[in-house]
């Protein structure tokens, strides 16, 4: 039998990969598995609503009931605030960043963003749903508060960044920029178990993965890229939470798409809550992210904390298609 490897073992073991590493970004990373196990704990529970009380109510206990993402949300500020490696959080349901103060003499030289829980209209379905998340080294003056700019970094700029995808099993998959690897929540012992070691993205996959229900919506180029992928025979998958798209393709290979529509004519998707975070994972998995724009999504100048983009992104090869289609009928106005 394997020995098991824990998240807290393999985190400490690979901070000796970094010549100079404090134990911050360690300390970081624990707490966000801590605050993934109690989230993890709740959406579990999600189906006992018409028992425990619907959101917005009060429950039998007389406590108000939280809808999960604003309960996820709350649960990952309190881990990150108390664990002093952070000196700020940005979040996709909070309008504005929370800068955290620094418990003297430690001054903190990370922030955090983060989804708290993304594809939540499938909690109510029972459908897989995630919690995403992103780890900048701040650019401010590290003796003051965070300001905006250090949430406002290119994705490139990225140190680490992540996801938990509470499904079938949960699992948690991480990268620091040295590669991707998965772990597992045993729920028996409590502690995620390294079952994902060293994730490789497949060059192609059998899937295209994209909300096929706007395609009149798309611009021409994209919609001749999705008749391609129909004209190959690849199959159709897409869940609603794109980090479930994700995890998915991670695995098994394909591509995700949301293009930009009528509707969002910049795209739908959050570039540092979604985009920046999943985008790094692949391309340490040795995947590729663009817009639909084709620039390179960690590339993407961020001048908004909430800011949209388009994506195409999943296996090398097929993104590479997608661009040709792309380029090639972009140059063909009569076609349109
Ligand atoms: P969230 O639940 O965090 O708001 O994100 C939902 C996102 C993403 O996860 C998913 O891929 C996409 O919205 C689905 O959008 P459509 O229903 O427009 O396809
Ligand atoms: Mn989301
Ligand atoms: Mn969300």
């Amino acid at each position: 039998m394997n020995r098991i490897v824990t998240l807290d073992e393999f985190i400490i073991r690979r901070q000796k990969d970094f010549p100079f590493a404090s134990g911050e970004l360690t300390g970081l990373l624990r707490d966000i598995g801590v605050a993934a196990k109690i989230v993890n704990r709740e959406v579990n529970k999600a189906g006992l609503v018409s028992i425990l009380g619907v959101a917005g109510e009060a429950n039998a206990s007389g406590d108000d009931v939280q809808k999960l993402d604003l309960y996820a949300n709350e649960k990952l500020i309190d881990c990150l605030k108390n664990s002093g490696e952070c000196c700020g959080i940005a979040s996709e349901e909070m309008e504005d960043f929370i800068p955290i103060p620094s418990l003297a003499p430690k001054t903190s030289k990370y922030i955090v963003v983060f989804d708290p829980l993304d594809g939540s209209s499938n909690i109510d379905v029972n459908v897989s749903v995630g919690t995403i998340f992103g780890i900048y080294r701040r650019i401010s003056d590290p003796e003051g508060l965070c300001s905006l700019e250090d949430f406002l970094q290119k994705g490139a700029q990225l140190v680490a960044a992540g996801y938990v995808l509470y499904g079938t099993s949960t699992i948690l998959v991480y990268s620091t920029g040295r590669g991707v690897n998965g772990f597992t929540l045993d729920p028996t012992i409590g502690e995620f178990c390294l079952s994902h070691r060293d994730i490789k993205i497949p060059a192609r996959g059998s899937h295209y993965s994209v909300n096929q229900g706007y395609y009149l919506k798309f611009d021409v180029e994209m919609r001749r890229y999705i008749d391609h992928c129909s004209d190959m025979n690849l199959g159709l998958r897409y869940i609603g939470s794109m980090v479930s798209d994700i995890h998915r393709i991670l695995l098994k290979g394909g591509i995700f798409l949301y293009p930009n529509t009528r509707k969002y004519p910049h795209g739908k998707l959050r570039l540092v809550y979604e985009c920046n975070p999943l985008s790094f994972i692949v391309e340490q998995a040795g995947g590729k992210a663009i817009t639909c724009q084709l620039e390179r999504i960690l590339d993407m100048p961020v001048e908004q904390l909430h800011q949209r983009a388009t994506i195409a992104i999943g296996s090398p090869d097929m993104v590479d298609e997608m661009k040709a289609f792309v380029e090639r009928y972009s140059a063909a106005p009569a076609m349109r």
